[in-house]
């Protein structure tokens, strides 16, 4: 396995790779990888030819208050895993390396990133799409690999692709959880003995919300009371329970096939989002 940290260096491997004739599958994460992020290196695996793992704690999608400092960053440990999982390319850039002067040209989404996380996290999915499209840029990958996990930043990554003419083909891998249903996240280390004891109750809140609507409840203030009995807690605070149209993101009276439940929940000081999509678990 190969690790660069220079835009130059991993340029001349991806151009030698294409004379090859090689597909080359991309995987952005911000490191402290977990099976979520191995389950996108797997689907990589099974669909390109060579798969490139981008390690990189992006500053520009970090609000002022958040966690940038603090967010773990292990090389070394991550760089093993990728190793054990047959990556072929880890890129790791230093932010000078990424934003080596001010910059003056961003991404900026519209419509999509008004609501959920665009609405509690301002400049979030500029930062996001920004690094995703410098990203996208230096490795100019056949296809890109995104969880399901962060399903806002899913969508905008597609508008964005559609958008801007990238020649990419984004795939969704459905989430990757905890035996007791809690979504895997780097931001869930933080969480004390207590809290990790509390947090499974978001995936059972909306297994809870599904099964109303299997019932035949469609109605959003109902299955939304029905969640928010659920996410009661000490020191918790539900950011935003949202029903969304999968694809336009506006919020809706009614739930239907398509519609998107996205969540956020502040447990002590740390965010914890999750969702899922009626009728089933999984994008298309
Ligand atoms: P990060 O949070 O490291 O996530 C990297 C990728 O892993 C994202 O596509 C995310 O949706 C996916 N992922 C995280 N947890 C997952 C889980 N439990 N199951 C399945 N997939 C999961 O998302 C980012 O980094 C950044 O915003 C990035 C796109 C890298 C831009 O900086």
């Amino acid at each position: 396995m190969k690790i660069f940290d220079s835009i130059v260096d991993i340029r001349s491997f991806i151009k030698a790779a294409k004379v090859e004739g090689l597909s080359i599958g991309f995987v952005p994460t911000m490191g402290a990888l977990h099976e979520g992020h191995l389950a996108l290196v797997r689907e990589s695996k099974g669909n390109t030819d060579i798969t490139v793992v981008s390690i990189f704690v992006n500053p520009t999608q970090f609000g002022p208050n958040e966690d940038y400092e603090k967010y773990q960053r292990n090389l070394e440990q991550d760089s093993q895993l990728c190793d054990v999982e047959g990556v072929d390319v880890v890129f790791a850039p230093a932010v000078t390396e990424m934003y080596p002067a001010k910059d003056s040209v961003v991404v900026k989404e519209s419509a999509l990133s008004k609501n959920l996380c665009g609405r509690t996290r301002p400049g979030h999915f500029s930062g996001v799409l920004t690094v995703v499209a410098k990203l996208f840029n230096i490795i100019d990958p056949d296809m890109a690999f995104f969880g399901q996990k962060d399903a806002q930043q899913v969508r905008i990554i597609e508008q964005m692709i559609r958008d801007l003419n990238f020649d990419i083909e984004l795939k969704v891998v459905p989430t990757v959880r905890e035996y007791d249903g809690l979504a895997l996240s780097s931001r869930n280390s933080y969480l004390t003995a207590e809290q990790r004891v509390w947090a499974p109750r978001i995936y059972e809140g909306m297994q809870k919300v599904l099964s109303l609507y299997k019932a035949g409840e469609k109605d959003v203030s109902i299955l939304r009371q029905a969640l928010e009995a659920v996410l009661t807690g000490n020191d918790v605070e539900v950011d935003y329970i949202e029903f969304v149209d999968w694809k336009s993101f506006e919020s809706v009276d009614t739930v239907n096939d398509g519609t998107l439940l996205a969540v956020a929940v502040r447990v002590g000081d740390t965010r914890l989002i999750d969702n899922i999509m009626f009728p089933s678990l999984s994008f298309s």
